[in-house]
């Protein structure tokens, strides 16, 4: 990708599924063509991935199970996702984990069927474990922070830097998460390493999301 990346993921909020998430991403991308120093995506659920890659440029990202096409009703395949539009895959958010093998089978899958591939950590010990799968970025998002006031960049700077010192080992981006609602939260994660962020409450349940959009936008300056 090369650029600083801002990730929004609309999660389950009312305001981030169905009609709502192609209005929200069409605001998005609007405002994402007037700051193309920045790599902007968004992560949507699965029913609202075509329409929104659709109705917009945005690359979207989503969440999918580890199996393969089969018996397995219910469950969402990568190869859908990718046939409706998605860009690539979130993998192993915190609300949505799955285990070691199922994230190498997602990272693969990913590979193969020409997708990226984020991989989500809440802490160094898995994060270690996951910069050997070799995926295509990761996110440190410590759990307790996630939906809160308090961004992780304030809250745990070390963290990010130890998560960056791991990282960069592998030559990995790093994202990191939770919590983070202002231009100083994004500037703070950069300059303690991390290649951009993963967001969710700040935008998407933001009263004027607009200018919630902006606002982070402009801490990638
Ligand atoms: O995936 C991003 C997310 O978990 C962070 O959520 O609401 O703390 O920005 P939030």
């Amino acid at each position: 990708m090369g650029k600083k990346i801002f990730i929004i993921n609309f999660k389950n909020y009312r305001g981030g599924v169905g009609s709502r998430a192609v209005k929200l991403a069409m605001l998005i991308e609007e405002i994402a063509l007037e700051h193309k120093n920045v790599e902007t995506l968004i992560v949507a659920e699965p029913p609202d991935v075509f329409r929104i890659s659709h109705s917009t440029k945005l690359k979207v990202l989503s969440v999918a199970d580890p199996v393969d096409f089969g018996r397995h009703t219910g469950a969402v395949i990568a190869e859908d996702l990718k046939d409706n539009g998605a860009y690539g895959l979130l993998i192993n958010h915190s609300e949505d984990k799955i285990n070691l093998a199922g994230i190498k089978f997602l990272i693969i899958k990913a590979r193969s069927l020409g997708m990226k591939s984020i991989v989500c950590a809440e802490n160094l010990e898995k994060l270690k474990k996951i910069v050997k799968l070799k995926p295509d970025i990761v996110a440190v998002e410590p759990r307790e922070l996630i939906g809160g006031n308090v961004s992780v960049s304030t809250a745990k700077p070390s963290l990010i830097k130890k998560a960056y010192e791991i990282s960069s080992k592998y030559k990995i981006p790093l994202l990191c998460g939770a919590g983070v609602k202002t231009k100083e939260d994004v500037k703070k994660a950069l300059e303690l390493g991390a290649v951009g962020v993963l967001v969710a409450s700040g935008i998407v349940k933001a009263k004027n999301k607009k200018k919630a959009i902006e606002n982070m936008l402009e801490g990638f300056i």
